[in-house]
């Protein structure tokens, strides 16, 4: 299955992707985590892209299209994906279709995870990260047991850069101005499904099953 998540940030598309990619078995591909990788490698594009995402604003077309494109040709996706974060501009979504099309693919379906502005807010400037594992928390909605610490690895807990209330502010911003349009994108389609990311994780995921269950995906 080739799965898109569209959503705002905050939406909640990086804590589904996660178990949908367990119960589907296909990887989860974030635009977002791709960057933050890059960044830690501290090479020049590293560099160039901590510019963008420390500040909000969206990577270049032309060097998330080569990031994803590269990503998608490992062994693993062959079978089908989640996208998490891409495409977030009607550029980058014309040219992956022409890509899926040259590749004699197509996308299955396209989650939309509408998302209230209040809760994004308490969402992001709340979320805590593992520098270690990269594992995602929220300080009162998705605790870890031992403050400041991963469950998972025993890593420190620390903040996104990119999550401080005004970044949060401009990046909804951004959202509203280059992304949303891909809402009507998708539902020309025929492959929007709208579902809603103010649901508890729980919640959501429950429904987000349910229309696999009933759509036979799962
Ligand atoms: P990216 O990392 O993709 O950030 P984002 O889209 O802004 O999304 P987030 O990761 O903030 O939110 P999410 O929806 O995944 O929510 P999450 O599950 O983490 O991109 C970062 C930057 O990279 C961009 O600003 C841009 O610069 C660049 N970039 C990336 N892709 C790009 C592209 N295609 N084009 C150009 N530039 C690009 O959850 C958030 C918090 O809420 C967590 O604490 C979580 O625990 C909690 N939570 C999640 N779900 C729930 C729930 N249902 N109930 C309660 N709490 C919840």
């Amino acid at each position: 299955m080739r799965l898109v998540l569209l959503g705002p940030p905050g939406a909640g598309k990086g804590t589904q992707a996660k178990v949908l990619s367990q119960d589907l078995n296909i990887p989860h591909i974030s635009t977002g985590d791709i960057f933050r990788d890059t960044v830690k490698e501290n090479t020049p594009l590293g560099r160039e892209l901590a510019g963008y995402m420390q500040k909000g604003v969206l990577v270049p077309d032309d060097i998330v299209n080569r990031a994803v494109f590269e990503r998608l040709k490992k062994e693993d996706a062959s079978g089908g994906f989640i996208l998490d974060g891409y495409p977030r501009t009607k550029p980058q979504a014309a040219v992956f279709d022409e890509m899926l099309k040259k590749s004699g693919m197509s996308l299955d379906i396209v989650i939309y995870m509408e998302t209230s502005k209040n809760i994004i807010v308490k969402r992001l400037t709340g979320r805590r990260i593992c520098s270690k594992c990269g594992a995602n928390y929220h300080i009162t909605n998705i605790p870890p047991k031992k403050e400041g610490v991963c469950d998972a690895c025993g890593g420190k807990l620390i903040q996104r850069d990119d999550d401080s209330e005004q970044t949060v502010l401009k990046r909804i911003k951004i959202y509203n101005e280059q992304t949303a349009g891909l809402i009507d994108y998708y539902q020309d389609k025929g492959l929007l499904c709208k579902v809603s990311g103010d649901l508890e994780v729980d919640k959501l995921n429950r429904v987000l099953n349910e229309f696999f269950v009933k759509e036979g995906l799962l």
